[in-house]
């Protein structure tokens, strides 16, 4: 990224250093990880923004053993899922919003796509926050997408009444492993001065296909040349999740 500006100002912080450190960890130490560190994560991260100031979110902390097998079924029975000493479920909620209209005498059952973004923005923003704010105390995971495969058994498992669903999930834990980091795609092709280039968006595809390709050799995991595409397309071409937008429908979000 070219910069213009003449002053540089400061550029480090334990915060950038932080999320320059981040990974995705999926082995456990048998540390515990207590109730109060739970508490300090969420609750820091509770001060995320949220839209309108609607809080239009809720989080499930899961630490029964027997939840946790339950929960990595229907997530194509991720391990990590099972091993970690916390799984944190972040959940779109229009439940208090929905008993705010009941007093006036408003329905939700009305709502459109943007109750549903908003709701599942904010879950989204929270989450990442928690995340950040269990790093910087050594606390470290992945986030858990499957939790989208099949909303209905999800909601069923953790109780979540209609209006609510659950966005991503997220194993925590002391880690056990310090895997290599996945490169990023070179900032000059996400990150645009004052008008989109769509040439360098696209500009950034074939170096980091050699560079991911790279990474997964370095790392022994199968890959091909065209790493980053291949992979783009295995997982995605097919509609993945095609009954999604039902089964959120029957939970009360309307995506339409
Ligand atoms: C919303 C979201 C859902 C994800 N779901 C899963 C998942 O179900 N299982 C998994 O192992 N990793 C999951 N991940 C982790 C990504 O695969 C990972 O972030 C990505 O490959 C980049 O690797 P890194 O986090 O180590 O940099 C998810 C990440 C995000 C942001």
């Amino acid at each position: 990224m070219t910069n213009s500006d003449t002053t540089v100002g400061k550029t480090d912080s334990e915060t950038i250093r932080v999320l320059k450190n981040r990974r995705s960890i999926r082995k456990y130490a048998d540390t515990p990880v207590s109730d109060a560190q739970v508490e300090a994560i969420l609750s820091a991260a509770m001060r995320a923004p949220t839209s309108s100031n609607l809080h239009a979110y809720s989080v499930i902390v899961v630490r029964d053993p027997e939840t946790k097998v339950q929960l990595a079924v229907p997530c194509g029975n991720q391990k990590h899922i099972n091993d970690c000493p916390v799984f944190l479920a972040f959940c779109a909620d229009l439940t208090r919003i929905e008993a705010a209209f009941q007093r006036y005498g408003h329905n939700l059952d009305d709502n459109n796509l943007e109750m549903g973004l908003v709701a599942s923005i904010d879950a989204s923003l929270v989450g990442m926050s928690a995340y950040v704010a269990a790093d910087s105390l050594g606390i470290q995971g992945v986030m858990i997408g499957a939790i989208r495969n099949k909303p209905e058994v999800i909601a069923d498992i953790l109780g979540l009444p209609k209006h609510v669903y659950a966005v991503f999930g997220m194993c925590l834990g002391y880690p056990a492993e310090a895997p290599k980091q996945k490169p990023r795609m070179p900032v000059p092709g996400i990150v645009h001065r004052e008008k989109y280039d769509a040439t360098a968006a696209l500009q950034s595809i074939d170096p980091y296909n050699a560079e991911l390709k790279d990474h997964y050799v370095s790392v022994g995991k199968e890959t091909s040349d065209d790493s980053w595409t291949n992979e783009v397309v295995a997982k995605f071409s097919t509609r993945p999740r095609d009954g999604l937008r039902a089964a959120l429908k029957a939970r009360g979000f309307d995506f339409t």
